[in-house]
């Protein structure tokens, strides 16, 4: 069948882009994942609504399945020049707006997780929107969801803002250039996941996040920079 996309692992999962047939299967899945939050605000239930409204959209909404249960769902849009717009919030330039594609809301049935099909879902959608021609691919994340986190990284995506976004929450703007590789940077600091107010501060040097490692209470978020500061 054409837009499925085995995962070559033996596992039985395929990715396929999901339309309104789906609809009663996503909303099901979200309230599983929303019964099993360990910490509420890192995902807020959306309306069915709102899925509607994504799924008309061309390759905007692909999902996870194994044995033809959806598992997993990822979200893309497309924000055009309004001001929900991410790249306002990491500084890209006006003209290339239109190129800016952000992904989320995102989620993985929790008996399923930790088989890295987050990552392998992303990556999927990463090459249909770069196929779609965008340039610059923005997501926002709660600074303690690190599979989410990890995820991002995991796909070559750096953190670039930690500021408050909707409902009011501190969020990462998380930013990948489709078109070109982050590269290893020169200097880099390490910084506890939980101080977020050094993060800010590394982040006014022009320091980005570019890794995330685990230590014995949490993680530590890597942040690096090109050139010394003098
Ligand atoms: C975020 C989410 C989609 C990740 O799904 P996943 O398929 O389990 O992710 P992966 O298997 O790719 O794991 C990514 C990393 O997180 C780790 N991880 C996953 N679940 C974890 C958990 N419950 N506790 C600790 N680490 C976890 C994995 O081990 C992996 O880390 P590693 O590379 O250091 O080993 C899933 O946790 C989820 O659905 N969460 C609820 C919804 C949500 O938070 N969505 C994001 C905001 S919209």
């Amino acid at each position: 069948m054409a837009d499925v996309t085995k995962i070559d692992d033996n596992s039985g999962y395929d990715i396929q882009v999901l339309n309104e047939s789906h609809l009663a299967q996503i909303l099901y899945l979200q309230e599983i994942i929303v019964k099993n939050l360990s910490d509420p605000t890192i995902y807020f239930a959306e309306p069915t609504q709102f899925f509607h409204k994504q799924i008309a959209i061309e390759k905007s909404v692909i999902g996870l399945f194994q044995k033809k249960q959806l598992v997993g769902f990822h979200i893309a849009s497309f924000p055009d020049l309004n001001e929900e717009n991410l790249g306002i919030d990491i500084g890209i330039i006006q003209e290339e707006y239109l190129q800016v594609a952000q992904v989320g809301p995102l989620a993985v049935h929790p008996d399923h997780r930790k088989r890295g099909l987050f990552s392998k879902l992303l990556a999927k959608h990463l090459q249909m929107i770069k196929e779609m021609g965008y340039k610059h691919v923005c997501a926002t994340v709660a600074p303690d969801n690190y599979p989410s986190i990890k995820g991002f990284i995991d796909n070559g995506f750096a953190i670039r803002q930690l500021k408050i976004k909707f409902n009011n929450l501190l969020r990462y703007v998380m930013y990948l250039d489709l078109e070109n590789c982050l590269k290893q940077p020169q200097y880099s600091v390490r910084v506890l996941g939980t101080d977020t107010e050094s993060q800010k501060f590394m982040i006014s040097l022009g320091f980005y996040g570019y890794d995330a490692l685990k230590n014995e209470n949490g993680f530590d978020i890597v942040f690096g920079r090109d050139e010394m500061i003098v």
